[in-house]
């Protein structure tokens, strides 16, 4: 909402939409979100957040209705090499040792891997799940690709991904303002995120809080 001028918003599971929560219940990947919930109740959230970022933004940006599908479905799944993650890492307060965050980054290759596996051709854009935490610059993990490798439903899900993570509160950190996020996607924009992605995306939280 606006509140003096400032942008505020909770974000909370209650914002998610009933249509993401029906989606991920029912698609042919629910089994696995099925076993990400019970491992890790955070990024099951997460991930259905992510996904309803991510449709907002496809939809606003154009894409077909079965993008839209393949896309929402890829950012559900976007996490979910997180399986393999233990809890005490995912969860951890203090800062990871150098192990745990080699472990912790192999989770795109986890994913990818799992899905591959379980999932039929065609149903999930694994570059999604591969690539969610490339940087445009080059920067990002775990191959440091830069923006040419980098497809728009990949920087759809690393804008969501990032904006999700600032703005709720997990083991390690408190979360952003709506203010101080948006503020840094900006800030990151044409580095680490998309410059089209930040515009709309700021467009979409405009209306929202309105
Ligand atoms: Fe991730």
């Amino acid at each position: 909402m606006l509140n003096g001028g400032k942008l505020e918003m909770q974000f909370d599971f209650f914002d998610i939409p009933g249509s993401i929560m029906h989606f991920a219940i029912n698609d042919p990947s629910a089994f696995i979100l099925g076993r990400l919930k019970e491992h890790h109740s955070y990024t099951y959230f997460h991930s259905l957040r992510v996904a309803h970022y991510s449709l907002e933004l496809a939809k606003m940006m154009g894409l077909y209705r079965l993008e839209q599908q393949v896309l929402v479905r890829s950012a559900l799944l976007h996490d979910v090499g997180k399986l393999f993650v233990a809890r005490e890492i995912l969860d951890k307060k203090e800062r990871l040792n150098e192990e745990e965050l080699r472990i912790l980054r192999l989770h795109p290759q986890f994913g990818f891997e799992i899905v591959q596996e379980m999932v039929n051709p065609g149903l999930v854009d694994l570059d999604v799940l591969l690539y969610h935490h490339e940087n445009l610059d080059g920067t990002g993990y775990p191959f440091g690709l830069t923006g040419k490798f980098l497809s728009l439903p990949v920087r759809i899900v690393r804008l969501a991904d990032s904006f999700d993570a600032m703005t709720t509160v997990r083991a390690y950190n408190q979360p952003k303002s709506l203010e101080q996020a948006m503020n840094e996607l900006v800030r990151w924009s044409g580095e680490h995120f998309d410059l089209e992605v930040v515009k709309i995306f700021e467009q979409y939280i405009y209306y929202r809080s309105m």
